[in-house]
């Protein structure tokens, strides 16, 4: 095989023990013993017409031969049942062990940076498939083969006895033959690589048009054909490429087949010669043609499996790729304290992209300890962002972030995280319970039911759960049914699920940190005071750190912070800021005037 695959094969080979352990072994032995079977039954099919035709061997009954004959055949179809069965349990095996590593891995991630990359979105979906193949294909490759090897070493010793030369031409048939099954496996694996960027968007448009996701906007605008002429679009293409291979499969097998056939053809024609001669029986030159093409199917057989197995190795590599890759966001080692003086941006520089435009220029920051800090600024200022590099979602490309005057790169992220309680501008419903919803909040306390109502109530969810079908119990979803397969789970307003994702954060009852980004995004005026006002009880003497572009809200926060293009620009108390005459007190004027609302 190539260099190239010399490390995915052992990669593989692991990959395959460790999912199947001495069973995978034993299925292997196992049908490399049935190897031997077709061999037998050819011999016995010599004996027999050897005997009929008054050459056979004396002493052999030939209704026994004949049954022997018989019995064989159905012994080999019998196990090739067998071991079809056991190989589908290998790959079982190995499908689960594969995915669950996979996932395993991209369930571990810390950052959103990988996942916000379109190589590694196309290089993920690749792994999925291919992972799942290649040590099953390797596996089977590696049994054929060794049973090509078993089952042709007795038809070898036929077509050598009866005309050596015939060895010779077989060999030289099955050089083109590797080579071209090794090009297919490259075109097949090329195929699934440049075409996984239009299968995963073919996936998007498919789902824009089957899921709820979007469906109220998809119906309004009428976006039905525009999507599903994309879907086509993308599908004639992803089809096309594929066909294009399939094609040059079935060009390469031909001639192969064909190229086999010259093979057959020419040993034919020296074995019937001399059997016409007197030289050879009729047995041997059917022994002779029935060992040809037993070996000639064997060669073939590996071929496939040899295309397969190659393709699904190259593939493989992006399983490797994904799942020997180390932590994507290097991980600290400290557990913040709790927090005594606060959190300090020092001079932090941000950009999205490498090549992208900088969203935090510089920025200054200081989020005072027990005290409630108003972050201010309009759409695109970087609020959100801050938030995003404080969970540590993002590192900064340059400057520091400082918990208690330590960098918080050296503490553990998990750590870090549980010191803090977010709800986060686009945060998430899950189609779980209501009580499930909020418990996830704080996964060690998700079955307390005490404190899964203590944080409803505190987020003001509790009212309106109440008055759900099942209360704690409802199912968020339109899209599985509840408890039992039976009730029909609900959909709540913006709002609504806006209180849900703030009781989650609440969870965290002892959360050193608690953010909340924009929730007038979702809520009325009124809703966003009584939320502000229940915190700012609840959260007396902690920290917190609150985004809304309705400066009303954020008035009663000890320190307000303007951010504007990535730089803090202005902070001072609401009525410093108003006296100050500045950006703040403009924007406020605005929004108090009730003609304007910035966002
Ligand atoms: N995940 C992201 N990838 C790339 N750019 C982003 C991402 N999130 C936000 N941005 C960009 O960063 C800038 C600041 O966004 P954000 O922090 O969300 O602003 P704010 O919360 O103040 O409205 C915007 O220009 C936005 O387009
Ligand atoms: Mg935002």
């Amino acid at each position: 095989m190539s260099p190239a695959l010399n490390r995915p094969i052992p990669a593989a080979l692991r990959t395959g023990w460790q999912a199947t352990g001495p069973r995978g072994l034993a299925i292997l032995a196992a049908g490399a013993a049935v190897s031997g079977l077709p061999v037998l039954t050819a011999w016995a099919g010599k004996l027999l017409i050897d005997g009929l035709t008054g050459k056979g061997v004396p002493g052999v009954d030939l209704w026994l031969l004949a049954v022997a004959a018989a019995l064989l055949g159905g012994a080999v179809a019998g196990a090739g049942f067998l071991i079809s069965y056991l190989a589908a349990w290998m790959r079982t095996r190995i499908s689960l062990h594969v995915e669950e590593r996979l996932y395993r891995t991209a369930s571990q991630y810390r950052g959103l940076r990988v996942l916000e990359d379109p190589d590694f979105q196309d290089r993920f979906r690749l792994a999925e498939e291919s992972a799942q193949h290649a040590p099953g294909a390797l596996a089977s490759f590696v049994l054929t083969a060794v049973r090509a090897v078993l089952g042709s070493a007795g038809f070898v010793v036929l077509v050598l006895s009866v005309w050596p030369p015939m060895g010779a031409l077989l060999v030289l048939a099955a050089v083109p033959a590797v080579v071209a099954q090794l090009g297919l496996a490259r075109r097949f694996a090329r195929t699934a690589e440049e075409t996984m960027t239009a299968r995963r968007s073919l996936h998007m448009y498919k789902a824009l048009q089957s899921e709820l996701a979007g469906a109220a906007e998809h119906r309004l605008f009428g976006l039905g054909p525009l999507f599903h002429a994309r879907m086509t679009r993308a599908s004639v293409a992803v089809n096309g490429a594929d066909l294009r291979v399939q094609g040059r499969v079935a060009l390469t097998q031909g001639a192969l087949a064909l190229l086999s056939a010259v093979t057959l053809a020419a040993g034919s024609a020296v074995v019937v010669t001399r059997a016409a001669g007197g030289e050879l029986t009729a047995g041997d030159v059917v022994l002779f043609l029935s060992a040809v093409a037993g070996l000639q199917a064997a060669v073939a057989g590996v071929g496939v499996q040899l295309t397969e197995t190659a393709q699904a190795l190259r593939l493989f590599q992006h399983y490797l790729a994904i799942v020997d890759a180390g932590p994507d966001l290097p991980d600290g080692e400290g557990t913040p304290g709790q927090l005594r003086r606060g959190i300090e941006f020092r001079d932090v520089w941000f950009r999205y992209d490498e090549d992208g435009q900088w969203v935090l220029r510089g920025l200054d920051l200081s989020i005072p300890a027990g005290q409630a800090t108003g972050l201010a600024g309009v759409n695109g200022a970087g609020k959100s962002t801050i938030i995003g590099l404080l969970c540590r979602l993002y590192d900064p490309q340059r400057g520091q972030i400082l918990w208690d005057g330590e960098d918080i790169r050296t503490y553990s992220i998990s750590e870090l995280r549980r010191r803090i309680g977010v709800t986060f501008q686009d945060f998430m419903t899950y189609d779980l319970t209501v009580a499930e919803n909020i418990g996830v909040g704080d996964l060690s306390l998700m079955d307390d039911h005490g404190r899964v109502e203590r944080a409803a109530e505190l987020a003001g969810a509790a009212p309106m759960i109440g008055r759900l079908p099942h209360g704690y119990r409802t199912l968020l979803s339109r899209i599985f049914f509840g408890e039992g397969g039976e009730t029909r789970g609900v959909a709540l307003s913006g709002g609504q699920r806006q209180r849900v994702a703030l009781a989650r954060s609440l969870m965290r009852d002892d959360a050193e940190l608690l953010i909340l980004d924009e929730p007038s995004s979702g809520l009325d005026a009124v809703s966003e005071y009584e939320i502000h006002e229940t915190l700012r009880r609840h959260r007396a003497g902690r920290t917190s750190l609150l985004v809304s572009h309705r400066l009303s809200a954020l008035r009663e926060a000890d320190r307000i912070v303007v951010v504007e293009a990535g730089r803090i620009t202005e902070q001072g108390s609401h009525s410093a800021l108003v006296a100050a005459g500045g950006r703040y007190a403009e924007l406020f004027a605005l929004q108090a005037s009730g003609y304007v609302e910035v966002s």
